[in-house]
């Protein structure tokens, strides 16, 4: 058997204010696979996802595609492995241009120029943002704010992808692109989101948090069919 994309033993991660976000949460995640983790407010899906990321100090063992983090580490991983796109554009794009924030990995990664610029027409192209080369990322609307997010981290091509509420605040359009950007990616998929109608065409698997632990597990087309279950954690199927 090939190694997980993700594999999670013992997570634990209490903020500094004493907060217990996660509080023991344990699964593995295929190579290739596509999970939607569903959870209502405050449940601890974007920390898992931080954690997944190495960006929090965390309790317990995550590796990604075999790579243990540790706890203590937190140092972000690879983006040409593992790309996480952010709740909050905000937070992902910090540039002056949308071309700076979509080459900013590729350069990080030190990959010679041609390639950068190769990457970011590519990665600006997926999500039909090309023309917005030299746009400000603060002056663009929400939802092709998020679009440049998910072009920043695409242009690292990245094996996992994982995102946080990629549909919330979009309109119809905007969602049935993002859903088109994420139907294109043929590696593995976390996707988080409270409204798991929208991956409904993605995902094989839901993982439902709720209060720092996974209140369910199993196959999308089950737990989306259970609406008690549903409704017990904050989720709407209507
Ligand atoms: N920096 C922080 N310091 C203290 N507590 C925090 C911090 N960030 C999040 N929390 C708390 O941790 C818990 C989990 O938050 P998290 O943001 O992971 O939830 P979520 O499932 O992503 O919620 P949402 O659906 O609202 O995005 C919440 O109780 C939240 O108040
Ligand atoms: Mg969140």
């Amino acid at each position: 058997m090939s190694t997980p994309a993700v594999e999670i033993e013992g997570l634990r991660l209490v903020y500094p204010d004493g907060t217990t976000a996660l509080d023991g949460v344990d699964f593995k995640v295929e190579k290739g696979s596509s999970v939607c983790i569903a959870g209502p407010n405050g449940a601890g899906k974007s920390t898992l996802l931080l954690c997944i990321g190495g960006l929090l100090k965390y309790d317990g063992v995550i590796r990604v595609a075999g790579a243990r983090s540790d706890a203590g580490h937190s140092r972000g991983r690879d983006p040409s492995v593992f790309g996480l796109v952010f709740q909050d554009p905000d937070d992902q794009l910090f540039c002056t241009t949308v071309r700076d924030d979509a080459a900013f990995g590729p350069r990080n990664l030190r990959l010679p120029a041609a390639e950068v610029e190769e990457r970011v027409c590519e990665a600006l192209r997926a999500v039909d943002l090309a023309g917005f080369e030299e746009r400000p990322p603060h002056h663009l609307s929400v939802g092709e704010k998020k679009k440049a997010a998910i072009a920043s981290v695409l242009a690292c091509r990245p094996s996992i992808i994982a995102l946080d509420e990629p549909w919330a605040g979009l309109d119809a359009r905007a969602c049935r692109a993002v859903t088109g950007i994420l139907e294109r990616f043929t590696g593995t998929r976390l996707v988080v989101t409270q409204d798991p109608r929208q991956a409904a065409g993605i995902c094989e698997r839901m993982v439902i948090i709720d209060g720092g632990r996974i209140a369910a597990d199993g196959p999308f087309h089950e737990l989306s069919a259970d609406r008690n279950l549903l409704e017990r954690h904050g989720l709407d199927f209507g």
